[in-house]
């Protein structure tokens, strides 16, 4: 569904549930990562953008202290969840897709909603695939986040929202994720990348030109960072972490500080495992970088075999790839007119993210898909993917 389609749908559900037009629309697109794996929250970098799809939040303050969301997505005619001020919390059981706006309306108050004074009415939906590593929940926390500042009258900045939403899904849905996906969906800009450095919380837009475009590939291998995977691998970098901080003679907080030569020096005294999870966002900051000068340069060959590399990083040390995800980049690696290609976001399944000329995309669909039904029986959803503006009220 176009973007256009989805604000019409959302603006008129409201309208048709509250009698009246909502008093602010807004909207966050999703997001792809384009390299720099599990860099964030080890304070690292991350090239990213923002995608062309989104997610539309419309909202208006209620009379009374009532809270009353309605997810257009969900079932057949939308799902709707209530709560008051004084009973806003984490949904455990049912309407768990209520965490995302919610915990970002908690958030957005420092965690006292009942300073909000009264509830709001809202309604929204949008057009990511769900389950694909688009971020379709970042997307909805930043649209939710813009949408609730403006009937609030509430002022923060980007990051600031970033990291509402980060809050949100860390108290909330329970995933102890980074800052990129947010970060990613407010400071998209067409046609550019988002440099993100997550130490300093700087973003910068990178142009790309016109001659490539994203193919994101999506696998049919479930996706999901709340059940432990994730949380495991952000544990043990922040365990070896610790280690590097007890045996270089600098200052380290996160892997950040430490360097692949450090780690190759270093690393015994880690266990395998530890080493294993700890060296692939060292890696990946040093592609991020290396990246960097290479568009500079306008050497996208050499910027695509860095997302190669990321992939490999990912399948041999971080193992947060899965068979479907290796086919898909062992197919594309294949085909002259990929560029690059690599997992995109947390991993486990989800989507390939591959740096194409658009131009070929339709041979390279049809060669990744039958390449992916030979092995597995069902076909990969490919689209292109047009790198577009951040989250914005409508
Ligand atoms: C998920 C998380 C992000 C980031 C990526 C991996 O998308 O939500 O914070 O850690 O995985 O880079």
């Amino acid at each position: 569904m176009l973007n256009q389609e989805v604000y019409d749908k959302v603006a008129a559900r409201f309208e048709a549930e509250f009698g009246a037009k909502p008093e602010a629309v807004a909207y966050a697109p999703g997001r792809i990562e384009v390299l720099g794996n599990h860099t964030d929250y080890n304070e690292g970098y991350v090239f990213s953008a923002a995608i062309d799809k989104g997610t539309f939040f419309a909202a208006s303050p209620a009379d009374d202290d009532k809270v009353t969301l309605v997810a257009l997505d969900i079932g057949e005619n939308g799902e709707k969840f209530e709560c008051t001020l004084g009973t806003v919390a984490p949904v455990k059981q049912g309407a768990t897709w209520a965490n995302y706006p919610v915990g970002t309306f908690n958030w957005l108050f420092d965690g006292a909603p009942s300073k909000a004074g009264r509830g709001f009415k809202a309604v929204f939906g949008g057009n990511i695939p769900l389950g694909a590593g688009l971020s379709s929940s970042a997307a909805l926390e930043m649209a939710t986040a813009l949408a609730l500042a403006k009937i609030y009258g509430i002022e923060k900045d980007k990051t600031s929202l970033a990291k509402i939403g980060q809050k949100a899904e860390h108290t909330f849905a329970g995933c102890p994720c980074g800052l990129l996906d947010q970060a990613s969906s407010l400071f998209g800009k067409e046609g550019a990348l988002v440099k993100s450095d997550f130490r300093t919380c700087q973003f910068e837009n990178v142009d790309l030109g016109p001659s490539v475009a994203f193919m994101m590939v999506k696998s049919n291998a479930r996706h999901a960072l709340a059940d432990g995977a994730y949380a495991t691998r952000r544990q043990a970098c922040e365990d070896a972490a610790r280690h590097f901080a007890g045996v270089l003679r600098k200052k380290v907080t996160h892997l950040r500080d430490v360097t692949m030569a450090e780690w190759v020096l270093y690393r015994g005294g880690l266990s395998e495992t530890a080493a294993r999870r700890a060296v692939h966002p060292i890696g990946e900051d040093e592609r991020v970088l290396q990246g960097a000068e290479l568009l500079e340069k306008g050497d996208l060959k050499g910027f695509g075999a860095l997302m190669f590399d990321s992939h490999e990083s990912s399948r041999y040390w971080f193992e947060n790839s899965c068979e479907e995800l290796d086919a898909i980049v062992d197919a594309a690696k294949a085909i002259p007119e990929v560029y690059g290609a690599r997992l995109s976001g947390g991993g486990f399944g989800g989507s390939c993210c591959l740096l194409v000329d658009p131009s070929a995309a339709d041979s390279i669909a049809a060669a990744i898909t039958k390449e992916y039904k030979a092995k597995f029986g069902d076909e990969p959803a490919c689209s292109l993917v047009k790198p577009s503006d951040g989250a914005h009220l409508v």
